[in-house]
């Protein structure tokens, strides 16, 4: 049976990289696009470009320019989208967040030891990448639960990579966020699924992919070098990769899909 209600995707992280791509690619599938972000001035025609883009798609754009791990402003967010899910009702129609992609980039890339500690992670750093890169996808997920936004059928997201197991120098503190957010997929799997709520949480683990994050990586060439001769197909993995695979897992039909981390990156991580 169709499903009949109005389907969001609250993005965290849409301005740029997988959130971007995976925004419009939902959005051409049939969504209203709830993008968080967190952009100076100088990014700001970017993402009103990519509202605009949402837009002739014949599709509503939210844009929230906000920490995404500030507890005020997602309280803020969660306002806003009770606001406008409540206008769909009095119009006789039933929103709820369908997708919630975690895509968020904002971590120290620095070794833990260094001969001068100035150059190494600090207690600060360590916290902060972790808190973003992980834990708020804890928090984002409790407060659209207790908002009733996360329906049966809903489906969570968290973008990991193979830093959660491998090691790379600059990469320390985003390892540790990403064994962090691998573990709150499955935790958030198990809990979601006990109180019946209906809705699946999984990781992603995309392969090398070009985006802003990646280039702020000291060992980007590398990695980079690597992933192109191991991936068996000779190639790097794309945003729209992800996209689209991220639009396919959330049409009907894969709700008993839980708690897994889900390659995609065309075979890369077991050529390693
Ligand atoms: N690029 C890769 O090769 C690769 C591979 C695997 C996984 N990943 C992961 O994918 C995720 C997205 O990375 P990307 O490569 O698309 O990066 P990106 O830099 O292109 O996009 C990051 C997005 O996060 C937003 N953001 C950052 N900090 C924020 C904050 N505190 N509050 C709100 N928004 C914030 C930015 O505004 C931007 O929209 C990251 O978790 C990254 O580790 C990347």
């Amino acid at each position: 049976m169709a499903d009949e209600r109005e389907p969001w995707a609250l993005i965290l992280g849409a301005s740029s990289g997988f959130g971007e791509a995976t925004a419009l690619a939902l959005a051409a599938d049939g969504y209203n696009i709830a993008g968080v972000h967190l952009d100076r001035r100088s990014g700001m025609a970017h993402v009103e470009e990519l509202r605009s883009r949402i837009a002739a798609l014949g599709r509503e754009a939210l844009f929230f320019n906000v920490n995404a791990a500030d507890d005020e402003q997602r309280s803020r967010v969660i306002e806003s989208l009770r606001e406008r899910f409540s206008r769909s009702g009095e119009a006789g129609h039933h929103a709820y967040v369908r997708v919630l992609l975690h895509s968020l980039a904002f971590g120290t890339l620095k070794p833990f030891l260094a001969a001068d500690p100035g150059d190494a992670i600090t207690r600060k750093n360590m916290e902060m990448t972790l808190d973003v890169m992980a834990h708020s996808l804890v928090y984002w997920t409790q407060d659209l639960v207790r908002a009733g936004f996360i329906e049966a059928g809903s489906h969570i997201y968290a973008m990991t990579s193979e830093g959660s197991s491998r090691v790379v120098g600059s990469y320390g503190a985003v390892s540790a966020a990403k064994s962090a957010l691998e573990s709150h997929c499955r935790q958030l799997a198990m809990e979601l699924a006990r109180r019946g709520i209906g809705a699946s949480c999984n990781a992603i683990r995309a392969g090398v992919t070009v985006t802003h994050a990646l280039m702020q990586i000291p060992e980007r060439d590398e990695l980079m070098d690597v992933a192109r001769r191991r991936n068996p197909s000779g190639r790097l993995t794309t945003t729209d990769d992800v996209a689209r695979a991220i639009v396919t897992l959330s049409r009907e039909g894969t709700d008993w899909m839980t708690g897994n981390i889900l390659g995609i990156d065309g075979g890369e991580f077991i050529t390693g």
